[in-house]
């Protein structure tokens, strides 16, 4: 298998859903092992910076927002949202001093359809190659429900975890859920930038959850780097989208963040219903993730087959594509062709 033991850099990452960052406020973070301060004023704007005081280390969100600049709690100094050192208390009128060799390195921040979003770049020259994936048919819309999961592993498990169409029959076994019976899966799958999509088809085999939304459900799945996963389904009269991304917090914690976005006007009803499947389907799925930390511990050599785990491959082969591109400064190549894939779940 290839060495994909790396995080990806020079991509967006979910940070966090717009509505746990108010006005006013400043929060503490750390992804892709980095201190991060998110920060969104009094007018709206979010930000986000290093959260490493440049005079001596202390985290900055230890500090206060007054809504505009933060403020070190050690000994003062103040920042704007660009990072920008804007006041060194201690100094007296007369002293004159250079501010700006204390800038706070900052991170390209993007909000949209209800969420924020953090570029990781590995170098601050570094600008996005491509956008943030947009939720087909919800412009401007926020997610109906959110609910995020902290697995207790490598980023790489967590998002071949959420892509493997083998592991549902065992891991998602639940009374409301499909029955354990397998049946064969014949899929057409084709790259997408950066990514690869499950093209639509009709669900065959579709929850009885799906007839309380009109019936009929035709879905599209779609993968794009580093780690967002949207399904896109549509009935005769309704289209729900899910958004799974997957933010690595250090080599060892990775959350989770599952949304779904809906034009139901009913569809508040279904929140205190959902909410809790949602939760229970995250846990299923994160219990055996904690249960393969057991074994990973020993560093075993880990297989991929064919068909089943080609979606896997093709996110170890995207990565490292990804990797080798910005490395060498030349165009991404995808990896991916159109292929037809077998299984059965
Ligand atoms: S450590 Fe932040 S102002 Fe001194
Ligand atoms: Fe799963």
């Amino acid at each position: 298998m290839l060495n994909t033991d790396f995080f990806l850099r020079n991509l967006w990452y979910h940070a966090l859903p717009s509505a746990e960052l108010k006005p006013g406020q400043m929060l503490s973070r750390t992804y892709l092992g980095e201190p991060i301060l998110l920060g969104r004023t009094r007018a709206g704007k979010v930000f986000a910076l290093q959260d490493i005081c440049p005079h001596r280390a202390v985290p900055l969100s230890c500090g206060w927002f007054d809504g505009e600049q933060v403020q070190c709690c050690y000994h003062g100094w103040k920042f704007n949202q660009g990072g920008r050192c804007t006041e060194i208390p201690s100094l007296m009128s007369e002293q004159e001093m250079d501010l700006s060799r204390f800038d706070v390195p900052s991170y390209p921040i993007r909000e949209t359809q209800g969420n924020l979003w953090i570029y990781m770049r590995d170098r601050a020259t570094a600008t996005p190659q491509f956008d943030v994936p947009a939720i087909p048919g919800f412009a401007g819309k926020s997610p109906n429900l959110t609910y995020t999961v902290r697995f207790p592993c490598f980023i790489d498990h967590a998002v071949v975890g959420l892509m493997d169409p083998a592991h549902s029959p065992y891991v998602h076994r639940a009374w409301w859920w499909r029955t354990a019976a397998l049946h064969d899966e014949i899929k057409q799958f084709e790259p997408v930038p950066y990514g690869f999509r499950m093209t639509r088809h009709q669900l065959e085999n579709a929850g009885y959850l799906y007839n309380l939304i009109g019936g009929a459900p035709a879905t599209e799945i779609t993968f794009y780097l580093p780690s967002v996963r949207i399904e896109e389904t549509t009935t005769s009269k309704y289209r729900v989208c899910n958004l799974t991304t997957v933010t690595p917090i250090s080599e060892q914690a990775t959350d989770v963040t599952f949304q779904f976005y809906w034009n139901m006007p009913w569809g508040w009803l279904l929140k205190p219903l959902l909410r809790p499947l949602v939760k229970a389907f995250l846990d299923q799925d994160r219990s055996v993730v904690v249960k393969q930390q057991i074994g990973l511990q020993h560093n075993p050599v880990l297989r991929l087959i064919k068909d089943s785990d080609t979606p896997a491959r093709w996110y170890y082969q995207l990565k490292n594509e990804y990797a080798r591109a910005m490395a060498e400064d030349r165009d991404f190549v995808s990896p991916v062709k159109p292929q037809v894939l077998r299984w059965r779940a």
